[in-house]
């Protein structure tokens, strides 16, 4: 499973990306609001420090355009993946975008119907978000088994690409279930990293390599 980030921060990218985990970026206009600076602006400085997709999400909503941003969007850098609502007119510019030899994420994915259509409109990668089904009481990693399953029962080339990751058991259960790509926040790749047992283990290491003789 490729891991991203889900970020529009550079610091947060730069410290995970230095670890080598990092195979591309997603990040949506909330992210982008919080880091305050231009969307485009953040989009190319993303690009400098991973080589890999990035997701730039479009903020307009009529097909027009979605279709006039994605293209300038994809213009930034040959990484940039448009990310699309999942709305009718965003089905429509994903067409486009896809005849276009445009790459695109199909964001807001809540069900595997929606899901079905993304693909047959050509969409590099969907986004369920599972956090949020939780949140309202769902089970968001149906909809991944679902959508993994859906895509291979027909053979889609669109691939999974779990969102609104929100812990570790998240990512364990994507795992286990095929997703082809999950997008983490900075802190869930951190407790990824992390095993009580590790860090017994060393701080043991540590204490006995005191007893080795000095050569
Ligand atoms: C994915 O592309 C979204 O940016 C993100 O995963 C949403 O996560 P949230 O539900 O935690 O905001």
């Amino acid at each position: 499973m490729e891991i991203f980030i889900d970020s529009a921060d550079l610091d947060e990218i730069r410290d995970v990306a230095d670890m080598g985990v990092i195979d591309g970026v997603t990040t949506n206009p909330s992210l982008i609001a919080k880091v305050g600076r231009p969307l485009k602006d953040v989009i190319v400085d993303i690009c400098k420090i991973v080589d890999g997709p990035i997701s730039a999400e479009v903020l307009a909503t009529d097909y027009e355009g979605i279709v006039r941003e994605g293209r300038e969007l994809a213009q930034l850098h040959p990484n940039v993946v448009v990310k699309v609502p999942l709305i009718a007119d965003g089905l429509k510019a994903v067409k486009t975008f896809t005849s276009e030899g445009i790459k695109t994420n199909v964001t807001l994915c809540f069900s595997v119907t929606q899901g079905l259509l993304a693909a047959k409109a050509g969409a590099t990668y969907i986004s369920p978000f599972i956090g949020r089904v939780d949140d309202v009481s769902g089970d968001g990693m149906d909809l991944i088994e679902q959508l993994v399953t859906c895509y291979g029962n027909y053979g889609y080339r669109t691939k999974v690409l779990a969102a609104s990751i929100r812990h570790p058991r998240h990512v364990v259960e994507c795992l286990m279930l095929g997703a082809h790509v999950g997008t983490l926040p900075r802190d869930v790749i951190l407790r990824l990293v992390q095993h009580p047992l590790t860090d017994l283990g060393l701080a043991r290491f540590l204490e006995d390599a005191k007893k080795i003789p000095k050569s």
